[in-house]
């Protein structure tokens, strides 16, 4: 019996456990034969055998379910420790996300005119032609509806091509004074390499009194803000047109490629053409029922921005999803 004991004390595995077990308990084992030699003693005798053996029994089997739980515990202790991941370990491969230059580009712009207490209001994506075209002073007939390739639903519903309609929805929800600018994306049936059939867009519109907004006021905004896109370039407004601004402009920048030289980016102008802007159309106000006000407005394309900024050569690379791309963006 300490025999016994001793041993199943110093196992030092399950397994080893259960050779104990099988050593007295198995078919061979000391205690079976122990119990088959009882049909030998003396009548008188078999009751106190039956019941050491009995207790024995008991007891080994006790100890051997004790010791092999705390074998199997200390086993999977080892193994965990062995197999544990330690967080706090420094590793230099770590791999860092990134922020799509699109998104980034698109923050940039939104904390320029955030910080000058501009709103950032947003619109739906489907649109209605009266939102999108009409209010904007672009009625049916009218030829400019074929500067945009639009996507249309049946039931006269569209993809918005441009973030312009914003305007309209936030004119009418809100009284004037208005000072908001509309990220999000717009659609067009477009698709070569400075073309992608949905971009980003950022409209932007000021709203104040009559008479109190300027060409100057705009002028003076776009500025400030080309600076602290691209830094120290030259501005330049153009006379242009837009249905939804009169007077119009479109404005562009000193090439950031070549400094004004003449490059194959800008093509030989020495100038890059960034946004357009304007002072919103009277016909615009009417639509939306604003009386006595002057405002201007102004839209521009997060990709071509982004584009000229990181020099991404094909903007459908933007949204190939190629992981190669965005690395380079850490
Ligand atoms: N909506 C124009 C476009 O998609 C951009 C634009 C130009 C917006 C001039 C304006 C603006 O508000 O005044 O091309």
């Amino acid at each position: 019996m300490t025999k016994w004991i001793e041993k199943i004390e110093s196992a030092q595995t399950p397994s080893q456990i259960e050779e104990i077990r099988i050593a007295i308990f198995g078919k061979k084992g000391e205690l079976t034969a122990a119990f088959a030699q009882m049909k030998d003693a003396p009548n008188e005798d078999k009751p106190r055998i039956a019941k050491e053996l009995n207790d024995h029994k008991a007891r080994l089997n006790a100890l051997l379910n004790e010791k092999k739980v705390s074998l199997e515990t200390e086993a999977l202790k080892e193994a965990m420790k062995a197999e544990g991941i330690d967080a706090s370990l420094y590793s230099p491969r770590s791999q860092r996300g990134a922020t799509h230059p699109v998104m980034d580009t698109m923050d940039r712009v939104i904390e320029y005119f955030t910080n000058l207490n501009f709103s950032v209001e947003t619109g739906p994506m489907v649109e209605d032609d009266f939102h999108n075209f009409e209010a904007l002073n672009l009625p049916k007939y009218h030829p400019a509806r074929d500067m945009q390739d639009t996507f249309y639903f049946k039931d006269e519903k569209l993809l918005r091509t441009h973030t312009s309609p914003v305007q309209i929805r936030t004119m009418m929800k809100t009284k004037p004074p208005i000072r908001m600018i509309a990220p999000g994306s717009v659609f067009r049936r477009d698709y070569d390499i400075t073309h992608t059939p949905m971009f980003h867009q950022v409209e932007g519109l000021l709203v104040d009194e009559k008479g109190k907004v300027s060409f100057a006021n705009l002028k003076f905004i776009l500025e400030g803000f080309l600076h602290h896109m691209f830094g120290d370039v030259e501005v330049r407004f153009r006379p242009s047109f837009f249905p939804f601004t009169e007077p119009s402009a479109e404005v562009d920048i000193s090439c950031i490629f070549c400094a004004g030289e003449g490059c194959r980016v800008c093509s030989k102008t020495g100038w890059l053409e960034v946004l357009g802007c304007g002072i919103v159309d009277p016909n615009v106000f009417d639509a939306v029922g604003y009386k006595d006000v002057s405002g201007y407005a102004f839209g521009l394309g997060i990709e071509r921005f982004a584009m000229l900024i990181h020099q991404i050569p094909d903007l459908r690379s933007l949204f190939e999803g190629d992981i190669r791309l965005l690395e380079q963006f850490r």
